[in-house]
């Protein structure tokens, strides 16, 4: 896979989440992003638990207080940078990290 491109810096607001879908490795994946200033993470939408998609409101991954990323169906807590899973029924797994960098305010899959 290269360089394909998942949305604009800009798509994200800063210190939030969104989700979107993107094709790579010859299929249509859900994921979800973090952007934190010029740094944007990302990973599959599909958590640990269960493989279901961590939003039940769209686009909303995480925490009340935006220090974690949060499942919404049984309140798996993941930290932001790793994916690794601190709380809740997959405690000790991760999420599937998806490469990305930015280039002239694009995010793109690496
Ligand atoms: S489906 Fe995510 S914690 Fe159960």
């Amino acid at each position: 896979m290269s360089d394909h491109k998942l949305c604009n810096l800009s798509d994200i607001e800063d210190g939030n989440s969104a989700a979107f879908t993107a094709e790579f490795d010859g299929k249509t994946n859900m994921v979800l992003a973090v952007r934190n200033g010029e740094r944007v993470t990302v990973y599959l939408n599909s958590c640990p638990h269960t493989g279901a998609p961590l939003d039940l409101n769209e686009g909303k991954f995480l925490s009340r207080e935006r220090k974690y990323i949060i499942c919404s169906t049984h309140g798996a807590l993941f930290k932001i940078e790793d994916g690794y899973c601190i709380s809740g029924p997959c405690r000790s797994s991760s999420l599937e990290a998806v490469p990305v960098t930015i280039k002239n305010g694009d995010v793109l899959i690496l």
